[in-house]
């Protein structure tokens, strides 16, 4: 590792900051590498370390023994509610509000269809109009074209950027897509503001809480949040691929009904009639089986969470991206890096993303070294913050490896050069 000076700030005073770090015991909750310095996990959380004996007993156990007596025996079948109710204090949510289910598209587009098929919507021809971030994560933008798309284009997606987001909710709104947290800048955005917004102008808003829940506060329930989705890959660290999760406010359930009609949602699926009837409440919005490894794995993940505040990771969020960025300004300033993300803490999230003409190479060599973060076109390097295993030193070893690589160029090596097919 080479040295880099500071005035203020040295490895030995990070060191003893992480000493004294209340959250310095929760990192023995994953099984990271101690050399690894992981900042993605705003794009695939850690494995914690209870998940592999979970998924070992799940599987051996529970589906090789049991079988399918553990729908029953191991409550495989309440596992989607049970997880929901997990999720819900982390985003300021009733348990009975929460549900984890599908993926994130999947779960976008049930929100998206239940909102415009509502009858104040559907007949009301004035409200053709979809509103979402010129930025937004592609996902949320494709499912709204193809849903368009399957309704006969009788919408018309209207992209804005982030700051005429509240001046374009007005009456000819059927229904806005908003994310949080913009994946790429880490920009997040005043919830309550725009929820307040929303209601004046009769619409709702469906928010996309992927880069937001696990990292800093939600308060769905407070700010008046009516629908919401996320990913349970990334901070809530659910494992590669894992279930997502849906929120529906509970004044607004009953009103709305899920366009993918499944068993599992219906009010009695072991009645097996042949008559589709939702379900009460969030389980209408399930649609087949989950999968009870994938959920076992998700538990797990939830419960890194235990007894830990989001106020103390807030707190530790911030600090830890402060001094990313601190050090960068002190380090690497002459190094062609730019910081697109927002300077001050009531805009931003848990990550920062530093633009840089040569962005992908340098984040290959950075990952070369053991160094993790990803790659955002056109040209941005992201470092994920994740207070419940990032140390401050990390932070230190991150910068340092960052010069280093700079000053080296050994980011110039022609490995690096070659995108992968993931960045
Ligand atoms: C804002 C946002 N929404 C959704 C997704 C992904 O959705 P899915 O889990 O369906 O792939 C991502 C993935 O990075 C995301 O950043």
């Amino acid at each position: 590792m080479t040295e880099i000076s500071a005035q203020q700030i040295t490895r030995e005073a990070l060191m003893a900051r992480d000493q004294k770090d209340e959250l310095r015991h929760a990192r023995e909750r994953f099984d990271l590498a101690d050399d690894l310095i992981y900042l993605d996990g705003n794009s695939l959380g850690a494995l914690p370390r209870a998940a592999a004996a979970s998924i070992a007993e799940v599987t051996a156990q529970q589906w090789g023994r049991d079988l399918i007596r553990s729908w029953n025996k191991h409550h495989w079948i309440n596992l989607p509610q049970k997880l929901g109710a997990k999720i819900a204090p982390l985003i300021g949510a009733n348990a009975i509000e929460v549900i984890v289910a599908d993926s994130t598209s999947i779960n976008l587009f049930k929100l998206l269809a239940a909102v415009l098929q509502l009858p104040r919507v559907r007949d009301d021809a004035n409200r053709r109009v979809i509103i979402s971030e010129r930025g937004n994560f592609p996902t949320d933008l494709y499912i709204a074209q193809g849903l368009n798309a399957l309704l006969g284009n009788r919408f018309t997606l209207k992209l804005v950027d982030a700051d005429e987001i509240k001046n374009s909710l007005d009456h000819t709104v059927a229904a806005a897509l908003i994310t949080h947290v913009d994946y790429r800048t880490g920009h997040a955005h005043r919830m309550a503001e725009l929820n307040a917004a929303a209601k004046i102008a009769g619409t709702n808003i469906i928010w996309d809480l992927s880069h937001s829940a696990g990292a800093m506060p939600v308060n769905l329930n407070l700010d008046s949040a009516e629908l919401a989705v996320g990913c349970g890959y990334k901070y809530l660290n659910g494992g590669p691929g894992a279930p997502a999760y849906l929120y529906v406010a509970k004044n607004l359930q009953a009103q709305l009904a899920t366009p993918l009609a499944g068993w599992l949602g219906h009010v009695a699926p072991f009645d097996f009639t042949a008559e589709y009837i939702p379900a009460a409440g969030m389980d209408r919005f399930l649609c087949g089986t989950h999968s009870a490894i994938a959920m076992a794995a998700m538990e797990c993940g939830l419960d890194t969470f235990e007894n830990i505040s989001i106020r103390d990771i807030r707190e530790k969020s911030l600090a830890l991206s402060d001094l990313f960025w601190q050090l960068m300004d002190e380090h690497c300033a002459q190094l062609g890096f730019s910081c697109v993300s927002p300077r001050e803490h009531a805009s931003r999230a848990s990550h920062l993303s530093f633009a840089h003409p040569q962005g992908y190479a340098i984040m290959q060599a950075l990952i070369a070294r053991n160094v993790i973060g990803d790659f955002r076109q056109p040209n941005l390097l992201r470092f994920g913050f994740t207070p419940l295993y990032t140390r401050y030193v990390d932070i230190w070893d991150a910068v340092a490896t960052i010069r280093d690589v700079m000053l080296s160029e050994h980011w110039k090596s022609a490995e690096y050069q070659t995108k992968n097919a993931v960045t």
